[in-house]
């Protein structure tokens, strides 16, 4: 049960193949029915090819480097506001992003542009419109037979530790 979900891992390293536009397609037109608080949805996405720019977003965040390999970087923006549900929404699109993306091969992973200098420096690479903050991006490509080894803990706390009833 829930095998798509406990299978879903951080994919950073890809096979050169290209991703078709088709697909990237798909899996945003599955993503953009995730529910924003008062379905306002505060996303929109860029998917970035051109390798000049995939190598100058791997230098916008501490943990990117991945990003200059990837086919497509999927980078997110959000609308900047008041609403103190946009960060919970933009985890939600994001899951679902790379929920779909697995469904059709794909691996995914998640990053982070910071510190704030970088966003804007994402946000000016991108010409995004004003009030767009683009603090995330997914990578999307096909998986490499070989894994990334990954500095950061793998695993997960178990359900006893996680859950409490009262
Ligand atoms: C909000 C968020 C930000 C993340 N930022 C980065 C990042 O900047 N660089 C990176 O390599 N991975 C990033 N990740 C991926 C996490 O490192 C990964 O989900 C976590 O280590 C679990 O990996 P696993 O599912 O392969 O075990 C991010 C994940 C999330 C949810």
């Amino acid at each position: 049960m829930h095998r798509s979900l406990k299978a879903l891992r951080a994919v950073r390293r890809y096979r050169p193949d290209p991703v078709p536009r088709a697909l990237i397609e798909q899996i945003v037109d599955a993503a953009r029915w995730t529910g924003s608080a008062r379905n306002r949805q505060p996303w929109r996405f860029v998917a970035v090819t051109d390798p000049v720019k995939l190598d100058e977003l791997s230098r916008c965040g501490a943990y990117a480097v991945h990003l200059a390999s990837a086919p497509v970087v999927l980078v997110l923006a959000s609308v900047e506001n008041s609403f103190s549900d946009t960060v919970f929404d933009m985890g939600r699109i994001t899951q679902s992003i790379c929920l779909a993306a697995q469904e059709l091969g794909l691996g995914t992973c998640p990053t982070t542009f910071h510190p704030e200098p970088n966003v804007s420096r994402v946000a000016a690479l991108l010409n995004l419109p004003a009030g767009w903050r683009p603090g995330h991006a997914v990578a999307i490509g096909y998986p490499a037979a070989i894994s990334s080894p990954s500095a950061i803990p793998t695993g997960r706390l178990s359900t006893a530790e996680l859950l409490h009833w009262d």
